[in-house]
Protein backbone atom coordinates (compact mmCIF):
# COMPACT_ATOMS: atom_id res chain seq x y z
CA UNK A 1 0.00 0.00 0.00
CA UNK A 2 1.69 3.42 -1.20
CA UNK A 3 -0.64 5.43 1.06
CA UNK A 4 -1.66 3.84 4.48
CA UNK A 5 -4.17 5.61 6.34
CA UNK A 6 -3.29 7.46 9.03
CA UNK A 7 -4.97 7.24 12.16
CA UNK A 8 -4.50 9.27 15.70
CA UNK A 9 -5.77 7.69 18.88
CA UNK A 10 -7.09 9.97 21.68
CA UNK A 11 -7.57 8.23 25.42
CA UNK A 12 -7.67 8.97 28.61
CA UNK A 13 -7.80 5.49 30.16
CA UNK A 14 -6.77 2.19 30.55
CA UNK A 15 -6.51 1.98 27.00
CA UNK A 16 -8.13 -1.71 26.16
CA UNK A 17 -9.46 -0.43 22.71
CA UNK A 18 -6.03 0.69 21.72
CA UNK A 19 -4.88 -2.67 21.90
CA UNK A 20 -7.74 -3.91 20.05
CA UNK A 21 -7.34 -1.65 17.09
CA UNK A 22 -3.77 -2.27 17.14
CA UNK A 23 -3.73 -5.49 17.31
CA UNK A 24 -6.90 -5.77 14.62
CA UNK A 25 -3.84 -3.56 12.40
CA UNK A 26 -1.19 -5.78 13.24
CA UNK A 27 -3.21 -9.04 12.10
CA UNK A 28 -4.23 -7.43 8.25
CA UNK A 29 -7.71 -6.76 9.40
CA UNK A 30 -7.78 -3.21 9.48
CA UNK A 31 -5.74 -1.81 6.42
CA UNK A 32 -4.39 1.50 8.20
CA UNK A 33 -1.40 2.58 10.78
CA UNK A 34 -1.10 4.68 13.76
CA UNK A 35 -0.34 7.57 13.22
CA UNK A 36 0.11 9.00 17.37
CA UNK A 37 -1.69 8.00 20.43
CA UNK A 38 -2.11 11.20 22.54
CA UNK A 39 -3.68 11.73 25.84
CA UNK A 40 -4.54 14.35 28.72
CA UNK A 41 -4.01 11.61 31.32
CA UNK A 42 0.15 11.81 31.97
CA UNK A 43 -0.45 7.69 33.65
CA UNK A 44 -2.76 6.55 31.07
CA UNK A 45 -2.60 2.97 30.32
CA UNK A 46 -3.31 3.87 26.22
CA UNK A 47 0.17 5.86 26.17
CA UNK A 48 2.12 2.68 27.83
CA UNK A 49 0.57 0.21 25.42
CA UNK A 50 1.78 2.72 22.83
CA UNK A 51 4.90 3.13 23.58
CA UNK A 52 5.16 -0.23 24.16
CA UNK A 53 4.57 -1.09 20.39
CA UNK A 54 6.89 2.01 19.50
CA UNK A 55 4.12 3.95 18.23
CA UNK A 56 4.44 8.00 19.02
CA UNK A 57 2.59 8.42 22.01
CA UNK A 58 2.22 12.01 23.87
CA UNK A 59 0.73 13.63 26.76
CA UNK A 60 -0.54 16.58 26.42
CA UNK A 61 -1.70 18.82 29.39
CA UNK A 62 -5.41 19.63 29.13
CA UNK A 63 -5.61 22.88 30.89
CA UNK A 64 -8.26 24.24 33.44
CA UNK A 65 -11.42 22.47 33.06
CA UNK A 66 -12.21 19.17 33.90
CA UNK A 67 -14.68 17.96 30.89
CA UNK A 68 -13.30 20.16 28.43
CA UNK A 69 -10.28 21.15 26.93
CA UNK A 70 -8.67 24.80 27.39
CA UNK A 71 -7.82 26.85 24.78
CA UNK A 72 -3.95 26.03 24.37
CA UNK A 73 -4.62 22.31 24.76
CA UNK A 74 -7.11 22.35 22.11
CA UNK A 75 -4.52 24.14 19.32
CA UNK A 76 -1.71 21.71 21.01
CA UNK A 77 -3.96 18.54 20.03
CA UNK A 78 -4.73 20.20 16.55
CA UNK A 79 -1.76 20.85 15.88
CA UNK A 80 0.19 17.58 17.11
CA UNK A 81 -2.65 15.78 14.80
CA UNK A 82 -1.99 17.89 11.87
CA UNK A 83 1.95 17.06 12.17
CA UNK A 84 1.04 13.40 12.50
CA UNK A 85 -0.86 13.80 9.14
CA UNK A 86 -3.85 11.70 10.05
CA UNK A 87 -6.60 10.95 7.71
CA UNK A 88 -8.99 9.97 11.29
CA UNK A 89 -9.19 10.72 15.08
CA UNK A 90 -10.13 7.82 16.73
CA UNK A 91 -11.78 8.92 20.40
CA UNK A 92 -10.85 5.65 22.79
CA UNK A 93 -11.96 6.40 25.96
CA UNK A 94 -11.05 10.30 25.54
CA UNK A 95 -13.02 11.81 28.20
CA UNK A 96 -13.55 15.03 27.60
CA UNK A 97 -15.93 16.89 24.98
CA UNK A 98 -14.32 18.20 22.34
CA UNK A 99 -15.37 21.88 20.77
CA UNK A 100 -16.11 23.75 17.82
CA UNK A 101 -12.22 24.72 16.85
CA UNK A 102 -11.86 21.35 17.24
CA UNK A 103 -14.26 19.55 15.38
CA UNK A 104 -14.08 22.38 12.78
CA UNK A 105 -10.41 21.08 12.05
CA UNK A 106 -11.36 17.54 11.29
CA UNK A 107 -15.13 17.56 9.77
CA UNK A 108 -16.38 14.49 9.77
CA UNK A 109 -13.15 12.89 10.63
CA UNK A 110 -13.44 12.48 14.38
CA UNK A 111 -14.99 8.88 15.27
CA UNK A 112 -15.74 7.47 19.07
CA UNK A 113 -17.16 4.41 20.47
CA UNK A 114 -19.51 4.82 23.23
CA UNK A 115 -20.40 1.59 25.76
CA UNK A 116 -24.42 1.76 25.49
CA UNK A 117 -26.55 1.56 21.94
CA UNK A 118 -27.14 5.08 21.36
CA UNK A 119 -29.44 7.69 21.78
CA UNK A 120 -29.80 5.46 24.85
CA UNK A 121 -27.57 6.25 27.97
CA UNK A 122 -25.47 9.06 26.73
CA UNK A 123 -22.68 10.12 29.60
CA UNK A 124 -21.03 8.53 31.76
CA UNK A 125 -21.43 5.07 33.42
CA UNK A 126 -24.00 4.18 30.60
CA UNK A 127 -23.54 0.20 31.65
CA UNK A 128 -25.02 1.18 35.18
CA UNK A 129 -27.55 3.48 33.79
CA UNK A 130 -28.64 0.17 31.47
CA UNK A 131 -28.88 -2.04 34.96
CA UNK A 132 -30.42 0.65 36.51
CA UNK A 133 -33.47 1.25 34.28
CA UNK A 134 -34.03 -2.63 33.44
CA UNK A 135 -33.33 -2.90 29.58
CA UNK A 136 -33.25 -6.54 28.76
CA UNK A 137 -30.49 -5.56 25.77
CA UNK A 138 -27.50 -3.05 25.65
CA UNK A 139 -24.20 -2.71 23.53
CA UNK A 140 -21.28 -0.20 22.08
CA UNK A 141 -21.99 2.39 19.70
CA UNK A 142 -19.34 3.92 16.82
CA UNK A 143 -20.46 7.24 15.83
CA UNK A 144 -18.75 10.49 14.28
CA UNK A 145 -18.17 13.41 16.24
CA UNK A 146 -20.54 16.48 16.27
CA UNK A 147 -21.05 19.24 18.19
CA UNK A 148 -23.58 17.13 20.59
CA UNK A 149 -22.75 14.57 23.41
CA UNK A 150 -22.71 11.12 22.23
CA UNK A 151 -24.86 12.53 19.56
CA UNK A 152 -23.64 12.72 16.00
CA UNK A 153 -24.25 10.13 12.62
CA UNK A 154 -24.22 6.31 13.71
CA UNK A 155 -21.46 4.37 12.20
CA UNK A 156 -21.81 0.66 13.74
CA UNK A 157 -23.73 -0.64 17.12
CA UNK A 158 -23.22 -4.42 18.61
CA UNK A 159 -25.80 -5.29 21.24
CA UNK A 160 -24.98 -7.14 24.43
CA UNK A 161 -27.74 -8.97 25.99
CA UNK A 162 -28.51 -7.76 29.66
CA UNK A 163 -28.25 -11.03 32.01
CA UNK A 164 -30.44 -11.71 35.26
CA UNK A 165 -27.56 -12.25 37.24
CA UNK A 166 -25.47 -9.34 35.66
CA UNK A 167 -23.45 -7.04 38.08
CA UNK A 168 -22.00 -3.92 36.84
CA UNK A 169 -18.71 -4.92 36.55
CA UNK A 170 -19.68 -8.61 34.13
CA UNK A 171 -21.99 -6.31 32.24
CA UNK A 172 -19.23 -3.51 31.81
CA UNK A 173 -16.99 -6.46 30.96
CA UNK A 174 -19.11 -7.80 28.02
CA UNK A 175 -19.68 -4.20 26.68
CA UNK A 176 -16.14 -3.75 26.37
CA UNK A 177 -15.81 -7.09 24.75
CA UNK A 178 -17.85 -6.14 22.21
CA UNK A 179 -16.34 -2.81 21.43
CA UNK A 180 -12.96 -4.79 20.83
CA UNK A 181 -14.60 -6.08 17.74
CA UNK A 182 -17.18 -3.53 17.01
CA UNK A 183 -14.48 -0.62 17.19
CA UNK A 184 -11.79 -2.09 14.79
CA UNK A 185 -14.51 -3.08 12.00
CA UNK A 186 -15.77 0.25 11.71
CA UNK A 187 -12.28 1.57 11.57
CA UNK A 188 -11.52 -0.90 8.61
CA UNK A 189 -14.51 0.23 6.36
CA UNK A 190 -13.63 3.71 7.02
CA UNK A 191 -9.90 3.32 5.72
CA UNK A 192 -11.12 1.30 2.88
CA UNK A 193 -13.84 4.03 2.32
CA UNK A 194 -16.53 1.86 2.13
CA UNK A 195 -18.83 4.58 4.36
CA UNK A 196 -20.64 7.47 3.12
CA UNK A 197 -22.50 10.16 5.27
CA UNK A 198 -26.06 11.01 4.32
CA UNK A 199 -27.52 13.49 6.63
CA UNK A 200 -27.77 11.27 10.10
CA UNK A 201 -27.59 7.82 8.17
CA UNK A 202 -23.91 6.17 7.97
CA UNK A 203 -24.27 3.79 4.97
CA UNK A 204 -22.08 0.94 4.37
CA UNK A 205 -21.24 0.23 0.40
CA UNK A 206 -18.78 -2.94 0.04
CA UNK A 207 -15.58 -2.06 -2.52
C1 LIG B 1 -14.71 2.43 26.65
O1 LIG B 1 -15.63 1.56 27.25
C2 LIG B 1 -15.43 3.52 25.87
O2 LIG B 1 -16.65 3.09 25.37
C3 LIG B 1 -15.62 4.57 26.93
O3 LIG B 1 -14.43 4.54 27.68
C4 LIG B 1 -13.93 3.22 27.71
C5 LIG B 1 -12.44 3.24 27.46
O4 LIG B 1 -11.86 2.00 27.71
N1 LIG B 1 -15.88 5.85 26.35
C6 LIG B 1 -16.82 6.67 26.78
O5 LIG B 1 -17.53 6.44 27.73
C7 LIG B 1 -16.94 7.98 26.00
N2 LIG B 1 -18.22 8.58 26.24
P1 LIG B 1 -10.39 1.68 27.23
O6 LIG B 1 -9.49 2.80 27.73
O7 LIG B 1 -10.06 0.38 27.91
O8 LIG B 1 -10.41 1.58 25.73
Amino acid sequence: MSNPFRIGILGSGKGSNFVAIADAIAAGKVPAQIAIVLSDVETAGILAHARERNIAAQYIPPGPFRTKLGEEAERAFVSALRVADVDLIVLAGFMRVLKGDFLRAFENRIINIHPSLLPSFPGLESWKQALDHGVKVTGCTVHFVDAGVDAGPIIGQQTVPVLDNDTLESLHQRIHAAEHQLYPECIAAIARGETSIIGRRVIWRKK
